[in-house]
């Protein structure tokens, strides 16, 4: 069976985007394949945040991914922080990667553009995401487009540490769906749909109420011509909704675009199916609040389950290394 690991970063609530880009492969694969799934808190850490608010989110999180249908029966699901066996990778990685692979790093060059203050946190950030995946000998790593370059850099790390010190890590790959929904800003239809957009209003999260979801949909942006039809690149806005209620009724964009003629029917019958998605995980994430105890004892698990094989992988890393082992 492959093994999988993927992560979700708690810098913000779960959209939409998140969960048709993401989640819903998530937990496909989690019945085909051995997978394993965190909340990489830790990622959070690397630019300006309220702990108070990434406690919050964390748990949010966490509760958002087992009410989408991650089962803890089933995958291994687990906050990042829980396994401390990651940080510790992450030194012996931080000493296999070069200061110049991490500079040529696309994400760190936009990313640090817009902060004050550049922690070295942000600049390492790609060698901690390689610990996460490298610890758990993944085969496979479903991320989306703009983790790619992470992805070779975690292969490079891989390989040239198994080159100096023998075979330690297994050299995981990228799976990014060609074919799986990339859900952009109902505002911006340009631009990927983010939770950490200035304005809310192109985003719908998981958690948002009916009456919330309907407004952002039917005041989403199209354009001043009249036809449906999918065509990102001239039809952004019109096409992202294609992608959204095609995705929410399992059918392509083109499919669902051939029985619409009007915008004000393509955006009502997808709010209403985006809403009917989302009750069910909402009703499950209702129980889950309700049940505190509950969640920190499934979490408590998958963290179990993630030391049992993140410990080995760093012993043997250790040892590799020359790092003398302790009695
Ligand atoms: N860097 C990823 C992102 O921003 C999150 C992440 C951290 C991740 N560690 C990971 C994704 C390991 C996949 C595997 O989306």
């Amino acid at each position: 069976m492959a093994r999988v690991l993927s992560g979700l970063k708690p810098t913000g609530p779960v959209t939409l985007g998140n969960y048709l880009g993401a989640l819903r492969y998530w937990v496909e694969d989690q019945h085909r394949d051995d997978s394993f799934f965190a909340v990489v808190d830790l990622h959070a850490l690397t630019v300006e945040h309220d702990p108070a608010d990434l406690r919050a989110l964390t748990l949010e999180q966490a509760r958002c991914l087992l009410a989408a249908g991650l089962d803890p029966d089933v995958c291994t699901l687990f906050i990042q922080s829980h396994v401390h066996e990651h940080s510790e990778l992450n030194w012996l990685l931080e000493c296999t990667t070069s200061f110049g692979e991490l500079r040529r790093m696309t994400q760190f060059k936009d990313k640090s553009g817009d902060q004050e203050f550049v922690s070295t946190g942000l600049f390492t950030y790609p060698v901690l995401m390689a610990a996460d995946i490298l610890i758990y000998d993944a085969d496979r790593v479903p991320v989306g487009d703009d983790q790619r370059q992470h992805l070779e850099l975690c292969r490079d790390i891989a390989l040239r540490f198994n080159g100096r010190y023998g075979d330690v890590f297994v050299v995981p790959e990228a799976s990014v769906p060609t074919v799986g929904a990339r859900v952009k800003d109902l505002q911006e239809p340009t631009m990927k749909m983010s939770a950490s957009s200035a304005s809310l209003a192109g985003t719908v999260l998981l958690l948002d109420p009916p009456a919330d979801i309907e407004r952002k949909i039917k005041r989403a942006v199209t354009d001043t011509e009249s036809e449906v039809r999918y065509d990102p690149g001239a039809k952004p806005g019109v096409s992202n909704l294609l992608t959204i209620l095609g995705a929410a009724t399992s059918r392509t964009p083109e499919d669902v675009a051939s029985g619409y003629t009007q915008y004000g029917s393509l955006k009502a019958d997808t709010a209403a199916a985006v809403v009917e998605l989302l009750l069910p995980v909402q009703e499950r994430y209702r129980e889950l609040t309700g049940d505190p105890a509950g969640t920190a004892a499934l979490l408590e698990k998958g963290a179990a389950k993630a030391r049992v094989v993140a410990s080995a992988t760093l012993a043997r890393a250790k040892d590799a290394v020359g790092l003398l082992a302790p009695g």
